[in-house]
């Protein structure tokens, strides 16, 4: 499937998803194409944040594939299988992992790794979707602190090589885009569900009202989540609405 994938190793770049975006003005590169870099000059996060590494620590990744199968409707059930990869990769260094809501990877409640999804849209289909993923692996020292943030290093003591590890995670994305292809979308509902940060747990949330108790119950068919409110009332959220507290 991703047999004829290209690989761009780089030393520096603004960042790796702009990189893809840009080679794909002037060329339509095979399916699971890949770039990594040591260090990103620009690297993004989502919401317009930036994503901060240190040069040569950890995994900078980005895959470009063509899910023309799907509508863009249906987009966010890519971003779970990007996030099952990237949980079944960090599984193999701890089994405290959980995956925050809608994309965020946890080793014992901090974040270890983030995704960047991009879908480039030709009307209502999706023409091109590049996945970037950051992992932490090596670096031991964070901007905000180790409140909430952490690296395989720091929890394991394991020094990972960043390479062979993007080679796994490759592999491991090439897998459920496979569940994807075969409509095993259940499968990959559950998976998700699985190993979702907080489920059926009481939490404290945030949303335009102020801060409330809630339980994360699931979510909508388009990705959206379900809060439960203590007085049993559910509402739907998209990820700009709410944030989870603790
Ligand atoms: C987030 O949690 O805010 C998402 C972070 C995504 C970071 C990765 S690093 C590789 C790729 N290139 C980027 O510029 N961003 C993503």
């Amino acid at each position: 499937m991703f047999k004829n994938s290209i690989w761009f190793n780089l030393h520096e770049t603004e960042s790796t998803n702009s990189f893809l975006h840009e080679q794909l003005m002037s060329e339509k590169l095979p399916e699971g194409s890949v770039v990594t870099a040591d260090y990103q000059t620009k690297g993004r996060g989502q919401r317009g944040s930036s994503w901060q590494s240190e040069a040569g620590k950890n995994l900078l990744m980005s895959i470009v594939i063509y899910p023309d199968f799907l509508k863009a409707s249906e987009a966010f059930v890519l971003s779970k299988c990007i996030a099952l990869a990237t949980y079944d990769l960090l599984a193999d260094y701890s089994n405290q992992v959980q995956i925050k809501w809608p994309n965020d990877i946890l080793i014992e409640g901090k974040k270890v790794a983030g995704i960047l999804i991009e879908n480039i849209l030709r009307g209502a289909d999706i023409y091109a979707t590049i996945a970037g993923i950051g992992i932490n692996f090596n670096q031991q020292m964070f901007e905000g602190g180790l409140n909430s943030a952490t690296s395989v290093f720091i929890n394991s003591g394991v020094k990972a090589d960043t390479q062979i590890n993007a080679v796994k995670l490759h592999e491991n994305i090439e897998v459920y885009y496979q569940m994807l292809q075969q409509k095993k979308i259940e499968e990959i509902d559950r998976l998700y569900l699985t190993h979702l940060y907080k489920l059926n747990e009481t939490a404290l949330f945030n949303d335009a009202n102020g801060p409330f108790q809630g339980k994360i119950k699931g979510l909508s068919p388009m990705g959206l989540l379900i809060v439960e409110r203590e007085n049993g009332e559910k509402h739907l959220y998209d990820v700009k609405e709410i944030s989870l507290v603790r």
